[in-house]
C-alpha cells in the first residue's frame, strides 16, 4: 500500500517550491488531484494519484541509485575522459540515472568503487572528516621486512606530511614480491603507492577490497551491483 502524504510536502519534495509556497498554491487553486481542485491539508499518494500544478504533472521524485563496481585496471574514475580512455561510467551505462564516482581510484588500481546519483551521500563519504576506512590488497616489489611493514603501519613521511596510523595484515612473500592488506583512513592522492615507494618497494598491483563496512566480495572485475538496503544503511551510518 502506498503512503499518502500532504500535498505541500509532495510538491516541496519534487523541488518545485517550499512547503509554505506550496500551501499558497493549493489555496490559490493552482493544484489539482486527479483533475479535481485540491484543498489545503489534503493528502495524496504520489504513485497512484495524478497531482498537477498549473495543469502540469508533478515531476517524479528522483530515485537514488548507489552501486558498487569492481573497477578494472586501465579505467579512469570519471564519466567522460577528454583523452578518450576507457572510463568507469561506461561500465554502469545500463543504469539510466547519472551516477558519479565517490572518490577516485588511480588508473591502474582495481577494486571496489562506489558510484551514486545521491549527491548528499557522495559529499558525506568523500569528506576527509569522516575517516572512512579503506582496505587495499597490495602487491609490492621486493621482500618487505617486518620493520618496513611496521613503518607502513606507524606512518611514512611523504612530501605532504606523515601518514596516519594504518593496519597491515595477511602478509605473504611470493618469489620477489610481498602481498599484504593495508587499511588506511586517509584519502590522499596515490597514497598507498606513495607509501610503498617511499620505502623503496613500488606497487605492482593494487586492489581495493573494502570501503567502510562494504566488502567487494566475489563481484567479477568490470561488473557492478546495486547495493542492498542493508549495505546502504551501513553507508548512511558513516
Ligand atoms: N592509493 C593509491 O595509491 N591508489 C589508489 O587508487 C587508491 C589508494
Amino acid at each position: 500500500m502506498y503512503m499518502k502524504e500532504r500535498l505541500q510536502k509532495l510538491i516541496a519534495a519534487a523541488g518545485l517550491a517550499s512547503r509554505r509556497q506550496a500551501e499558497e498554491w493549493i489555496e490559490a487553486g493552482r493544484v489539482t488531484v486527479n483533475g479535481r481542485r485540491a484543498s489545503l491539508g489534503e493528502r495524496a499518494a504520489p504513485h497512484l494519484d495524478r497531482i498537477e500544478v498549473d495543469g502540469r504533472p508533478l515531476p517524479r521524485r528522483q530515485k537514488n541509485v548507489t552501486v558498487m563496481l569492481n573497477k578494472p585496471a586501465g579505467y579512469v574514475t570519471t564519466r567522460h575522459d577528454p583523452q578518450g580512455r576507457p572510463v568507469v561510467g561506461e561500465l554502469v551505462r545500463e543504469i539510466s540515472e547519472r551516477l558519479f564516482p565517490v572518490g577516485r581510484l588511480d588508473l591502474q588500481t582495481e577494486g571496489l568503487l562506489i558510484l551514486t546519483n545521491d549527491g548528499a551521500l557522495a559529499q558525506r563519504l568523500a569528506h576527509p572528516r569522516h575517516h572512512v576506512e579503506k582496505t587495499y590488497l597490495v602487491k609490492a616489489r621486493g621482500l618487505l621486512q617486518s620493520s618496513e611493514l611496521e613503518q607502513l603501519a606507524r606512518g611514512v613521511r611523504l612530501e605532504d606530511g606523515m601518514t596516519a596510523p594504518a593496519r597491515v595484515e595477511k602478509v605473504r612473500h611470493t618469489g620477489s614480491n610481498t602481498w599484504f592488506e593495508l587499511t588506511i583512513h586517509e584519502g590522499r592522492n596515490r597514497q598507498v603507492r606513495r607509501m610503498c615507494e617511499a620505502l623503496g618497494h613500488p606497487v605492482v598491483k593494487l586492489r581495493r577490497l573494502r570501503y567502510g563496512a562494504l566488502e567487494l566480495g566475489p563481484l567479477p572485475i568490470g561488473r557492478y551491483r546495486v547495493l542492498s538496503a542493508r549495505e546502504l544503511a551501513l553507508l548512511q551510518k558513516i
